[in-house]
């Protein structure tokens, strides 16, 4: 059998020394290495022989099996890289031709219009806060003067997880989560002014104009002498900077329960001066948020004594701002994503 074995070693080295491709060494593997393959065949039969031939001739099968494998194996790569290489000549890169465009992204318009505000509100001081969107029941609604139950809650038609959560339907939660951090500070300076923005949730009927998902952006400030005046002030100089300088406001009275007084704010149209025109129904006035003067119940209910700290507040739809500015007449091209509709605002506030 050692003469068997040395005589495919011989044969091996001659065939080995002829091969060119690929395919050739597929046919020697098969020829040395296959099941029916001669050295395969000496080894099979080493089950049953006794311990010294085992080691004599097994072993010697044994080391040639590997050397064959690990020739073919060498081989096979040398012949890979080489048509690679090969290849890679031929696949020069022709410097001279066009390159490929390049898209740009733009801000979403939502996010135009959140920028804008932030920075209007930024600049005279108040703070940007974030929030989340599922929320306690206890700060979306009852340290807010909305008890369970109570028939206010129907404004907000609210998407409940339990009792005790819901999805945010305003972003006036993150009012009282802060002041009743300010109170548990217990701190002389209860100054505070903030605003937040994101997404809220009402189950509503999605049309035109309605989004069971939309955005808000909703700001207080809380202080020693903050009065009506500046909740005036404030809102006028937002939407002066948000439209343009002779835009002028209008508040009438309203309600919400945690605000009072409460009043709805107008601001003169935009696009006719208030002459009237489409956009403002002829009527000279645009309906854009709301707002009040925070309620004593709500300052108690989240542990600030109102008879110390007074506070303003408001609260904004984002869409519906961005639909003015931009005059977009369907909410639900905000959601679509749509490239044709998102890249019309690439260069908005540059
Ligand atoms: N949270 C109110 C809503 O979503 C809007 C609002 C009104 C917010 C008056 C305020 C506010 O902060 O003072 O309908």
């Amino acid at each position: 059998m050692l003469e068997q074995i040395k005589q495919i070693k011989h044969n091996f080295e001659q065939q080995f020394k002829e091969v060119k491709t690929l395919s050739e060494i597929q046919v020697l593997k098969k020829e040395y290495l296959g099941k029916d393959s001669p050295l395969i065949t000496i080894l099979k039969s080493m089950r049953d022989a006794d311990e010294q031939t085992k080691q004599e001739i097994g072993k010697q099968a044994n080391l040639l099996l590997v050397e064959i494998a690990n020739q073919l194996n060498e081989l096979s790569e040398t012949l890979n890289n080489e048509i690679l290489n090969e290849q890679l000549k031929g696949e020069r890169i022709d410097v001279s031709l066009p390159g490929m465009n390049l898209k740009f992204g733009s801000k979403h318009p939502l996010n135009l219009v959140i920028d804008e505000i932030s920075q209007i509100f930024t600049e005279i001081g108040f703070e940007m806060v974030d929030g989340t969107e599922v929320e306690q029941d206890e700060f979306n609604f009852q340290k807010l003067n909305l008890p369970k139950d109570h028939p206010a809650r129907d404004m907000q038609d609210t998407f409940y997880l339990d009792e005790e959560s819901v999805l945010r339907t305003h972003c006036t939660n993150m009012t009282s989560r802060l002041l009743t951090q300010l109170a548990e500070q217990r701190t002389d300076n209860q100054n505070l002014a903030a605003i937040s923005y994101g997404n809220v949730y009402r189950r509503d009927d999605d049309d035109a104009t309605h989004s069971h998902q939309f955005m808000q952006i909703d700001g207080f400030a809380v202080g020693e002498k903050i009065s009506f005046a500046n909740l005036k002030w404030v809102l006028k100089h937002m939407v002066k900077r948000l439209f343009n300088e002779k835009v002028n406001i209008r508040l009438r009275p309203s309600f919400f329960p945690f605000t009072e007084p409460s009043v709805e704010v107008d601001i003169s149209c935009f696009k006719c001066a208030g002459v009237g025109c489409g956009l403002c129904k002829n009527s000279g006035w645009i309906e854009i948020l709301g707002a009040g003067m925070i309620n004593q119940q709500v300052m108690e209910l989240n542990g600030l004594d109102p008879n110390k700290v007074t506070g303003l507040a408001f609260g904004i739809g984002i869409e519906r701002i961005a639909m003015l500015k931009f005059g977009i007449n369907n909410i639900r091209l905000f959601y679509e994503n749509n490239v044709e509709f998102l890249t019309q605002f690439p260069f908005y506030g540059k």
